[in-house]
């Protein structure tokens, strides 16, 4: 069978560090109270003029050099955004051209802070069923400016970011010990289409808006289904959690990721953290997490790992790779 196989990953964060202290210059809040309540210390927001294709393209290019490949090769590019340059076309296109990959797929993929989860499955279904052989699945955001800035309890929460894998389709055995992607399980619930929003958009008001939170319900939900969509993966290809080597969740506050890995039963030490340094990347924060794993030396080929997110709609989901 064919199994979709990550042969790069890359990422790219802006240059401009911005720490808690900063923020509580502009805003009635401390690094205490952001740290106890997120885990998060600083993140990183892009330039005045550094668009979301802008990251994107800068992942793309150290995925495809750690793949050893050139864009020429390039013949899907599958990007998980909800801050894309413009409303149309899909930032994607923009990616497409500014990298100089060849004509191909290009299509950008809206599932907020589950948008990764989403694409990977977009993309290794065109891997899978023949449409391309080489694909870019990339997660790229610049929430800094989705957030209304004078709002505490959201502005803390959010960086920008970009981060891509390129995943390669080969010929498997079929087996559990395939490298690759071994499973997918994909969710969304619409009723809690209010917790968390943006209150503008092309159809509703005409203009871009601002993020929107009920803190309490996302945290709520977030811990049960990110869980059980981990445990749901294993269950498909018959493995436990005893056998999973590394959890990359989304990287949206630390004490979700903890609760999730103690409701789990996995060890800290298997559980990737970046949101300290990172913040809430959303769609780009789970190839961030995988490109420090890597840098890192934790994803040897052969180990299995799982990637968890949930974000708004609400729209959640969890695969299960084999590096
Ligand atoms: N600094 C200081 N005080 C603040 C801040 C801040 N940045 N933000 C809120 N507060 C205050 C509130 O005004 C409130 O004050 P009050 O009691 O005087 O009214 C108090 O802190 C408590 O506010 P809550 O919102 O109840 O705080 P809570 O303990 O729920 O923590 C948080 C808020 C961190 C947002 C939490 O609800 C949470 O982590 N939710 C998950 C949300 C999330 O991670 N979203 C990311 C997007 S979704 C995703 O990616 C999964």
């Amino acid at each position: 069978m064919i199994r979709s196989l990550v042969a790069g990953v890359g990422a790219y964060l802006p240059a401009r560090v911005v720490d808690n202290d900063e923020l509580a210059t502009r805003l009635d809040t401390s690094d205490a109270w952001i740290r106890e309540r997120t885990g998060i210390t600083r993140r990183h927001i892009a330039a005045e003029d550094e668009l979301t294709s802008d990251l994107a393209v800068e992942a793309a290019r150290r995925a495809l050099e750690r793949a050893g490949l050139a864009p020429a090769s390039v013949e899907a590019i599958v990007l998980a955004t909800s801050t894309p340059d413009h409303t149309f076309p899909a930032t994607a296109t923009a990616v497409q051209r500014k990298l100089g990959a060849p004509t191909g797929i290009a299509l950008d993929v809206q599932a907020v802070c589950a948008g990764f989860a989403y694409a990977l499955a977009v993309a290794d279904g065109f891997l899978r069923l023949g449409h391309a052989r080489t694909a870019l699945v990339i997660g790229a955001e610049t929430f800094s400016r989705l957030l209304d800035w004078t709002d505490r309890s959201t502005a803390v929460l959010f960086g920008d970011g970009a981060g891509a894998l390129v995943l390669r389709a080969e010929r498997q055995a079929g087996t559990l010990a395939d490298r690759g992607l071994l499973a997918t399980k994909l969710s969304a619930d619409g009723r809690h289409y209010g917790d968390l929003y943006v209150d503008g958009g092309p159809s509703a008001t005409r203009t871009t808006g601002h993020l929107r939170m009920n803190g309490r319900e996302v945290f709520r939900h977030a811990v049960a289904r990110l869980s059980d969509s981990v445990l749901a993966v294993l269950a498909e290809t018959g493995l436990s959690v005893a056998d999973l080597d590394l959890l990359v969740p989304h990287q949206a506050n630390l004490r979700i990721i903890e609760a999730v890995a103690k409701r789990l039963g996995l060890p800290p030490e298997r559980t990737v953290v970046t949101v300290d340094r990172h913040a809430n990347t959303s769609a780009a924060s789970i190839p961030l997490a995988l490109d420090v794993a890597a840098s890192e030396g934790r994803l040897l080929p052969g180990r299995l790992v799982a990637v968890n997110a949930l974000g708004g709609g609400f729209a959640w989901g969890a695969s299960l790779l084999r590096w």
